[in-house]
């Protein structure tokens, strides 16, 4: 398949995993021409290292999708990006996300206790949804009880991102705008008039806006947006992502219901094996020379973070989804200046989630696979069906 690959593939939309290894030992760098426009893909853990790591050649000014966009907010190359990105940063310390701790537990056995005397119920809708949705809600400033309207509308941002005609969901990103745009005016309202400003993350943003020398509502909506989608889907995906593995493999799920202390390394191995973003887009600023094959400057490139995560030159039998593997760097996010802001609190929502699953359901088992998330790019399942 490696010279076929494609990403669009029904067979590699169902498991994503299909032709890494031909990608991998035969077609390291891949040219895709069935998208406008066509795009190249690097499969090697090492070129997609480095492909983050030269942000000169590997540009994020033109978005991370497949499609050239302007740079906005964090989706830019430095110094915009790091402008955004140290703003965020203080909110986002290891320290910060420790304190959610206990608002994160209260969450997940809030949500138990809610599905636990019910036979069945959808992992996805009742469990790994909420949690994040309603976490970076709280940390927004926005009110969770609008999260059926979040869902909606990251989803229609994700889908945006890789259709070939986003004006398609013109609509629904219109209303997003406004609802958003209606926050960060509340709070540029009381900033301007000398009022307290609550502690949260829109307030921040606003709040700094002063001194921003990207200044303008698309910049913060951008930013806003950036960690509501990038805040709730991916966390999700990855909670289901490993409770789908675990219970697939019923002793692997029992391991880990005996001894909770491998929670940590099941979250790991599933970031690994079943990256939530499988990949994302750089824009090449100059000619590269890579494995023989010439990549024209002004190119999209998918750097391909699910095949490098199965790269045998980095990690032994990569195909394997093992709780024993000695920790070693994937790349489910990213690296480099880009490097997820959000990986802190995603590990521990998803520690948590699936701590308090193994303790509270150890029985749990699966009612079929369930449906896989739309966008080719992305990897997590939007209906999961479980017993109790
Ligand atoms: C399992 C969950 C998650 C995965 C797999 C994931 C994945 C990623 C990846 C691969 C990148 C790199 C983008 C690039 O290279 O262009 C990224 C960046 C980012 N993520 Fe996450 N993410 C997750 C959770 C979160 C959460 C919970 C938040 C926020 C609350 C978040 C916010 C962000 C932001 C703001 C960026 C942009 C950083 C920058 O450009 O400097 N992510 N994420």
């Amino acid at each position: 398949m490696a010279g076929n690959w494609n990403p669009f593939d029904p067979a590699v939309l169902a498991d994503p995993a299909v032709g890494h290894r031909e990608l991998l030992d035969r077609c390291p760098v891949h040219r895709f021409e069935r998208f406008d426009p066509p795009f190249f893909t690097l499969s090697k853990h090492a070129d997609v290292e480095a492909a983050l790591r030269d942000v000169a050649t590997f540009s994020s000014d033109q978005g991370q999708g497949p499609r050239f966009t302007p740079p906005i907010g964090m989706l830019a190359d430095p110094p915009q990006h790091t402008y955004f990105r140290d703003l965020l940063q203080r909110a986002f310390t290891p320290r910060l996300i420790e304190q959610l701790r206990p608002r994160v537990i209260a969450l997940a056995d809030q949500l138990i206790t809610a599905v636990e005397t019910t036979a069945r119920f959808d992992l996805h809708d009742d469990f790994a949804l909420p949690i994040p949705v309603v976490v970076i809600a709280e940390l927004l400033g926005v009110p969770a009880a609008d999260m059926a309207r979040f869902k909606r509308w990251s989803d229609v941002q994700v889908a945006a991102m890789g259709a070939q005609d986003p004006r398609i969901y013109a609509k629904e990103t219109a209303e997003f705008a406004a609802y958003m745009l209606d926050h960060i005016r509340a709070r540029q309202a009381l900033a301007a008039n000398g009022q307290p400003m609550p502690e949260d993350l829109i307030a921040r943003i606003v709040a700094d806006d002063a001194d921003n020398p990207w200044r303008g509502e698309d910049h913060l909506l951008s930013v806003v947006n950036q960690l509501l989608v990038g805040g709730n889907e991916t966390t999700t995906s990855l909670i289901t992502n490993v409770v789908w593995r675990l219970l697939q493999r019923r002793s692997l799920w029992d391991r880990v219901a005996a001894d909770p202390n491998l929670v940590e390394a099941a979250i790991e191995e599933s970031l690994r094996f079943d990256p939530p973003v499988l990949g994302l887009y750089r824009s090449t600023t100059r000619d590269v020379l890579l494995h023989g094959t010439t990549i024209p400057a002004g190119s999209k490139v998918y750097l391909n973070y699910a095949a490098a995560n199965r790269d045998p030159d980095v990690f032994e039998r990569p195909d394997d989804f093992s709780l024993d593997r000695p920790r070693k760097r994937h790349l489910a996010f990213g690296l480099g200046v880009h490097f997820c802001l959000g990986a802190p609190l995603a590990r521990l929502e998803a520690t948590i989630a699936l701590d308090a699953l193994v303790r509270r359901l150890p029985q749990l088992r699966l009612e079929g696979d369930g449906e896989r998330i739309a966008p080719f790019f992305l990897w997590g399942r939007r209906r999961l069906p479980v017993a109790c």
